[in-house]
């Protein structure tokens, strides 16, 4: 890594030249098939003709005007967004970040307009993650982001969540499951909102358990307390369906997305149902970039291929594929697979970060390396695009099992 950098990433050691669909070439021309997607980003693979057309086409007309001004391309995006997210309206911005701060101010304004002051208190997962601002990890239950950083921000209170299937490498804290008499207690006449990952992601691919989601809907709905779902990572269909808590036949009142919404363009998005969408008033937020119309260019195209209940079911058939191609593996090497569409983790009895390096490097013995994420020390992430081919998938797991051996 360049020493112009600050000291903040741990890179793979390879330099990226170009890409094509699920494959990437490194500088030396050596190919590896691409199950990272750019953590979940590049969601229609690389180099994808509309993109690529959207995007240039939209740059030769115009960048950036501020939203100061109308923009047709931006308002076709929002427009879009809410018809195939089914919410009422969106604030978009630039980073998954930024649209967990915009729930966040969403939910605090609902509470001290209706109620007044006292109940700000947003109530999150142990395991959980929102982002790296100092509010979003002050909504992130893992303590080894709170060293260094404080003073935090106040008002947030953490429950362990209820996860589906349980993970023998997953930490003891977070295997506790979070009894109906834990959630009731923690949703207290204080409390502004619930905040959740439908799916943890960054602490392991952790899918919450649907009887625990629904419960938490009921209880929110009686009390009205908002629901907000984090789907940064698991949103824009990664697992199957537009967003992950479609599963569990739960609404949200605020879900928010980012990652692979504009297919690799910067962008965030805090979407509102009925009830919060006119909580936001005039002067209340604002982002620069926010929507920009070379982010709504490309938004726009990821939309026109998501929006579509065909492509979503194949993106299950795909995600099957390769949970079945994992779980025939070696049950040594791979000891518990979970996950739902493209969004899939398994723990191995490995330092994870060792494997993606050998599987990096098998691409100058073989004719192609691959290439993998690791969320937590001994757990491997598969977040393929998704129009990677069965026969891609086919040739990784083939990859994965001779690294394992
Ligand atoms: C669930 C979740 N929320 C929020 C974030 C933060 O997103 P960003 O890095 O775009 O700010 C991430 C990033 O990994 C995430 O996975």
């Amino acid at each position: 890594m360049s020493s112009a950098f600050m000291n903040t990433y741990h890179r793979l050691p390879v330099t990226f030249e170009s890409g094509e669909g699920a494959i990437l070439t490194d500088v030396n021309g050596n190919q590896y098939i691409d199950w990272t997607s750019g953590i979940a980003v590049n969601c229609l693979g690389h180099n994808y003709p509309p993109l690529v057309n959207a995007i240039s086409a939209q740059a030769a007309k115009l960048l950036h005007t501020s939203n100061y001004f109308e923009s047709d391309i931006s308002n076709a995006f929002a427009e879009k967004l809410c018809a195939v997210s089914k919410m009422n309206k969106v604030f978009l911005c630039n980073s998954g970040a930024e649209a967990n701060e915009c729930a966040i101010k969403i939910a605090r304004k609902y509470s001290f307009k209706k109620y007044g002051e006292g109940r700000h208190t947003i109530v999150t997962l142990l395991g959980g993650f929102h982002g790296r601002t100092i509010t979003t990890l002050s909504a992130t239950g893992q303590e080894k982001f709170h060293v260094n950083f404080g003073p935090w921000t106040q008002g947030f209170s953490f429950i362990p969540p209820q996860a589906l299937p349980p993970s023998p490498l997953v930490s003891e804290e977070r295997s506790i499951p979070a009894n109906a008499d834990a959630l009731d207690a923690a949703l207290d006449s204080k409390t502004a909102a619930l905040m959740l990952e439908p799916i943890q992601g960054e602490s392991g691919v952790i899918p919450l358990d649907g009887a625990f989601v629904k419960r938490a809907a009921e209880l929110c709905a009686e009390r009205d307390i908002l629901l907000i779902f984090d789907e940064v990572q698991s949103g824009v269909g990664r697992t199957g369906k537009f967003f992950a808590h479609e599963h569990f036949g739960v609404r949200a009142d605020i879900a928010t997305l980012a990652k692979g919404l504009a297919g690799g363009i910067p962008i965030g998005a805090a979407l509102a149902n009925e009830k919060t969408a006119d909580v936001l008033e005039t002067g209340d937020h604002g982002s620069t970039f926010g929507g920009n119309p070379l982010a709504a260019a490309a938004g726009l195209v990821v939309l026109d291929k998501i929006g579509n209940d065909n492509f979503l079911s194949q993106i299950n058939e795909l995600g099957n594929q390769l949970m079945d191609g994992l779980q025939a593996l070696d049950k040594k090497k791979i000891l518990s697979v979970r996950g739902k569409g493209l969004m899939i983790a398994c723990d191995i009895p490995l330092d994870a970060w060792d494997v993606l390096v050998k599987l990096i490097s098998l691409a100058k013995t073989e004719t192609e390396g691959l290439l993998l994420l690791s969320a937590g020390a001994k757990t491997l992430r598969f977040l393929p695009p998704y129009i990677i081919s069965k026969e891609e998938i086919d040739r990784g797991l083939r990859l994965l099992d001779r690294v394992l051996k």
